[in-house]
């Protein structure tokens, strides 16, 4: 079991979220906290920092810190917490998102996301939340496990198809291994890309969690809840959820979306937030922590535009 993670990207985006300027910083994705220490070492006395993790474990963790009066903790789901400030009329300078699994989750067998070592068929961030992996695999529709596996894991669509099959023709799965071996059985070894469990799990996991639901929806919040001038900072671990994070920016940059034949801009758009830099880790960090080979930092500033009442509320 892990007794560490390795903070990603930890100086890029402690710089990113401006943390020596600002008053209240988010770090929406607590972990083992290695960014919300950073982040406490450069904050000025004044300012603050609120942590949020829905994995029970990481608020243990959190715990030692609280002797910081600078610091508080609020378990649950960041979108969840993000829309609760929101609501109270709170206002952030900066939020972070560190997305995925701390190495804590994934090295513990227990938690059911690893698809080397053999453990319950869990994958769920909150165990005392939601449905397990097990209970999705053995009740859902294969035609269900199957666009899971194709949307949230890229896995081809043949493949998918076999492997949600197997998966059907084995049931109840109750471990992990029983998942890899419906995998292996499906899909064999030898396919392009690598272990295919690993996609297979990734793209349960993500479903289980909905990870991507409950990203749109935090997004939604921290546009409600950073001031002008805070600071969005995202580092993204997969395709899907970096698309999410790129098409929200993208969608708030306030592009004209005139017809081309008008002599002026008559459409109203305003940009809500100003894109920032992309970046990926140093080949250092990589090479220090391959866990940190897929992620890519984005990040966006708040404008002073008011928000229009549609863009309020869940995506
Ligand atoms: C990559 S780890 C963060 C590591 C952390 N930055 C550090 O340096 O230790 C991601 C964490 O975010 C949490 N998490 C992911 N999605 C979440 C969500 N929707 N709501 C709350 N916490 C979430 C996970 O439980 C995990 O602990």
């Amino acid at each position: 079991m892990a007794t560490s993670h390795s903070p990603v990207m930890l100086e890029e985006a402690v710089a990113a979220l401006d943390a020596s300027e600002a008053g209240t910083a988010v770090d929406a994705t607590f972990g083992g906290g290695g960014h919300t220490r950073r982040i406490l070492e450069k904050l000025p006395p004044g300012g603050r920092v609120v942590g949020i993790d829905r994995d029970p474990q990481a608020a243990e963790r959190a715990s030692d810190l609280l002797r910081d009066r600078r610091f508080s903790f609020w378990p649950g789901p960041f979108d969840e917490v993000l829309r609760e400030m929101a609501e109270s009329g709170e206002k952030a300078d900066a939020i972070l998102f560190d997305l995925g699994l701390s190495s804590f989750q994934i090295d513990d067998p227990d938690r059911g996301f690893s698809y080397v070592h053999d453990g319950p068929l869990d994958m769920r961030m909150n165990p005392e939340a939601g449905i397990s992996a097990a209970e999705f695999l053995n009740t859902a529709d294969p035609r269900e496990i199957s666009r899971v596996l194709s949307e949230y894991g890229d896995v081809p669509r043949r493949e998918a198809a076999r492997v949600s099959r197997e998966v059907a023709s084995r049931r109840p799965l109750s471990t992990t291994m029983d998942l890899t071996n419906a995998v292996r059985a499906a899909v064999g070894w030898k396919e392009r890309g690598g272990n295919p469990s690993k996609r297979v799990f990734q793209a349960v996991r993500i479903h289980v969690n909905d990870e991507l639901g409950s990203l749109r929806r935090a997004l939604d919040a921290a546009e409600r809840l950073l001031g002008n001038g805070g600071r969005l900072v995202a580092v993204t671990f997969q395709s899907g959820e970096d698309r999410v994070v790129k098409r929200f920016i993208a969608d708030r940059e306030g592009k004209c979306v005139c017809p081309p034949d008008l002599p002026i801009c008559v459409c109203g758009a305003k940009p809500i937030f100003r894109r920032g830099v992309v970046s990926r880790p140093s080949k250092t960090e990589v090479g220090e922590n391959p866990r940190s080979a897929s992620a890519r930092m984005r990040t966006a500033v708040r404008t002073s535009e008011p928000l229009e009442e549609h863009s309020e509320g869940g995506g």
